[in-house]
């Protein structure tokens, strides 16, 4: 079976950098590469680190308004499935790259696979929201990855069961692999300490609106009278702190985007992390780091739900006191600590497994 594996962004190289070795292994693969991530440290960096064989094919799309960037990827994207014709195209997440992956193949009546379906916010103003939705009607295996998404697929939109699988998700699987490789130097690099820093990322196209990340930033900024932060910004966030000289005290460390290793490593030394990621939600869980979510919902609620992770909002006030109250209560930080989650490992052996049984049929 040949298979086409389509993506374009940090987080799908990294959370698909368990499963292309595999399929690798077990099928004839085509990577392709749309090109929407490009800088190096969003992009060639993860793939060094984790050790990522050459795409087939990079598209070279890049930025652009959503129509642009998703319009010139199907134009291009069409190129390429035609002449490989693949019989099942794979795509994971939520991005534009996701919706154009998954819309190419299935207008040329390719099977598509999609990695991490059924997660819901049920927000509507997510660009990321509106993508799922789009790939998982679109999509012939949907592969959940917990059991909230599960539930969202078969029960609330009815889809028919023998198309869902309920697998984990394959961010485990990579964040466990390269464990032993998350750098523990940096912390001196930074000149940070073990515990005593708080970890910072924003990047939500609802979050880095001109108005919207100053007062994300006021607050951090309010924060930071009592503890360090190091922020690894985004590129989409990074400009408009600098096209617009948004504030940033000192007692903040503004750097670029870091390696997997780097920021794992970091992740797992902080007192707590504060992002509005997708990704970065599970991956503390996992590493037992408490999680504040900078939004007002998330796709992730089953660590919301058992009190892992907490849902903190975007306003000023409400941020400042929750996490004053936590940095000057010790022991609620060690509470959360104290809750067990399953780890669930396997995803990506359980997706092969399952795709090997279609080839068969
Ligand atoms: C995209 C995804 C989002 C995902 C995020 C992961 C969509 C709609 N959004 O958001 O779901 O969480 O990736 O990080 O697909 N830029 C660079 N260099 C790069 C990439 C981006 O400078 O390599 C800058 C450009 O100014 C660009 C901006 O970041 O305009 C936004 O990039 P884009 O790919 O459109 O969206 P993300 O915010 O990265
Ligand atoms: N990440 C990283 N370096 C950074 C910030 C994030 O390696 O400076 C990793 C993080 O560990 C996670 C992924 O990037 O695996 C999350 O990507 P992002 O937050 O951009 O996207 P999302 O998950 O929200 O779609």
């Amino acid at each position: 079976m040949k298979i086409a594996t389509i993506f374009g962004t940090r987080p799908e190289i990294i959370k698909l950098s368990t499963l292309i070795p595999q399929l690798d292994k077990e099928f004839d693969q085509v990577l392709i590469h749309t090109g929407q991530h490009y800088s190096y440290k969003m992009d060639k960096i993860f793939f060094e680190e984790l050790r990522l064989r050459d795409c087939d094919y990079t598209l070279n799309i890049g930025s652009g308004t959503h129509a642009q960037q998703t319009g010139k990827m199907l134009m291009e994207l069409e190129k390429v499935l035609l002449y490989e014709n693949p019989d099942m195209v794979i795509v994971q997440g939520d991005t534009n790259s996701t919706l154009a992956g998954a819309l190419t193949a299935s207008k040329l009546q390719i099977p598509v696979a999609h990695v991490e379906a059924g997660c819901r916010s049920f927000d509507r103003r997510m660009p990321e929201e509106i993508n799922r939705i789009l790939v998982d009607n679109i999509s012939e295996y949907l592969f959940a990855p917990d059991e909230n998404s599960y539930k969202n697929l078969t029960c609330l939109e009815c889809f028919p069961p023998e198309k869902v699988y309920l697998v984990g998700n394959t961010s485990v699987d990579a964040c466990m692999r390269a464990k032993q490789l998350f750098n523990q130097e940096t912390l001196n690099y930074y000149s940070l300490e073990k515990g005593k820093y708080i970890l910072f990322t924003l990047h939500r196209q609802e979050n880095t609106n001109i108005e919207g990340l100053k007062e994300i930033i006021n607050a951090l900024n309010e924060i930071s009278k009592q503890i360090k932060v190091l922020f690894p910004a985004h590129l989409r966030t990074r400009k408009v702190i600098e096209e617009n000289n948004i504030k940033i005290e000192d007692n903040i460390i503004l750097t670029d985007p870091l390696g997997y290793k780097d920021f794992m490593g970091l992740l797992t030394n902080s007192k707590f992390v504060m992002t509005d990621s997708g990704g970065i939600q599970e991956e503390a869980a996992v590493l037992n780091v408490p999680c504040l979510i900078l939004r007002d919902n998330t796709e992730w609620m089953y660590y919301v739900e058992i009190g892992k992770n907490l849902l903190l909002g975007t306003h000023f006030d409400k941020i400042v006191e929750i996490v004053n109250n936590l940095l000057e209560n010790d022991e609620k930080v060690t509470e959360i600590e104290k809750i067990e989650i399953p780890i669930n490992q396997g995803a990506t052996e359980l997706i092969v497994a399952i795709l090997k049984k279609q080839e068969i049929k």
